[in-house]
């Protein structure tokens, strides 16, 4: 399986993901700045691998004896919505920065496991399920490996169950024409690509029994950012009575956001709207990039957690876990 993220010791190693899937480039950032340019430009992307990423830079400013607390500012502005970022940071600054670069490994070796707990109880809700509908990139890119939603799917793949995903591409940034595509290629996962505009269509016609997306932060009421998109696709999935699904990590849960109005949303370059990479496609107008959107809860059929499914309403019964801190450890 594809790797996102590698740390050599005196730097973290991150494979340039604005070139998939036509190139194979590493990217090597020896400092906490160069490490949140990486993260600010997509170089890595999706919440976990953020997370991971920033923790990393964070460790080596302590360990290189650099102003922590300006790579601290850096990392933590790199992107906005996710929260895993300011969880991490967080997790590093609880330990002495002499052990930072070890925390930092763990909590990258934790995520695989985590992926794999969600894999576990995730698969078990697809018995039925054979036409899977996924969204963005939610794989061992956007990962410390395994992957959220993909980890779900490969999981079900590799009990023996018989699946087959409907990739939506996700304007503008293409996520899962271009990653998920080729992780499920690469893993033999039966698929087919299609545009977003064909979800309803797809829906309507009876070929979708799942939909399952990640999730950029979870406020404590369940509502759910996730890449632009998701929201359509909740509402569609209500209208069908299609289950609709979040793989949650714990770690991207936000108490203090108490519902989806406080999520801050990213917005991007609104030249992601007009093309790709050199190629421009719309006239020179104004052009609006939200990168995220948010799922109200009552939308969500259930959240896949490392440790169970949550099933609606949120928070589930289990509510004194998030009270404690929803850590995972
Ligand atoms: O802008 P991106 O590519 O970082 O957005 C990623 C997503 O929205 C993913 O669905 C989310 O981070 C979960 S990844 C396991």
């Amino acid at each position: 399986m594809v790797e996102a993220i590698r740390f050599t010791g005196d730097a973290v190693e991150l494979i340039d993901q604005r070139l998939l899937p036509a190139q194979e480039r590493w990217i090597r950032c020896e400092t906490a700045a160069l490490t949140a340019d990486a993260i600010r430009g997509m170089v890595v992307r999706g919440a976990p691998a953020i997370g991971i990423t920033a923790a990393y830079g964070y460790a080596l400013a302590a360990r290189q004896g650099a102003d922590v607390e300006e790579a601290r500012r850096l990392l933590l502005a790199s992107r906005p919505t996710a929260t895993n970022l300011r969880w991490a940071l967080e997790r590093l600054d609880r330990v002495p920065p002499e052990r930072r670069v070890e925390e930092a490994k763990a909590l990258h070796r934790e995520d695989v496991a985590v992926n794999k707990a969600m894999g576990r109880h995730g698969a078990a809700l697809l018995e039925d399920a054979h036409d899977l509908y996924s969204h963005c990139n939610t794989g061992a890119l956007a990962t410390g490996g395994w992957g959220t939603s993909l980890g779900v799917i490969r999981s079900a793949a590799e009990s023996g169950r018989r699946v087959h995903v409907w990739v939506g591409e996700t304007r503008p940034y293409l996520q899962g024409a271009r990653l998920t595509a080729w992780e499920l290629q690469q893993d033999g996962i039966p698929c087919t690509l299609v545009t977003d505009n064909a979800a309803a269509f797809l829906m309507g016609a009876g070929k979708v029994d799942a939909v399952l997306v990640g999730c950029d932060r979870v406020a404590a009421n369940g509502d759910t950012a996730n890449k632009i998109g998701t929201l359509a696709l909740a509402v569609l999935a209500a209208r069908w009575e299609i289950p609709f699904y979040v793989c949650m990590p714990t770690s991207t849960l936000d108490r203090d956001c108490l519902d989806g109005t406080s999520i801050p949303i990213e917005e991007r370059d609104p030249d992601e709207v007009r093309g790709f990479g050199d190629q421009r496609w719309a006239a020179d107008i104004p052009a609006y990039n939200p990168a995220f959107d948010v799922t109200p809860a009552e939308l969500v059929t259930a959240w896949v957690t490392e440790f169970g499914v949550w099933r609606s309403p949120f928070p589930p019964a289990n509510a004194a876990f998030i009270a404690d801190g929803g850590t995972t450890r």
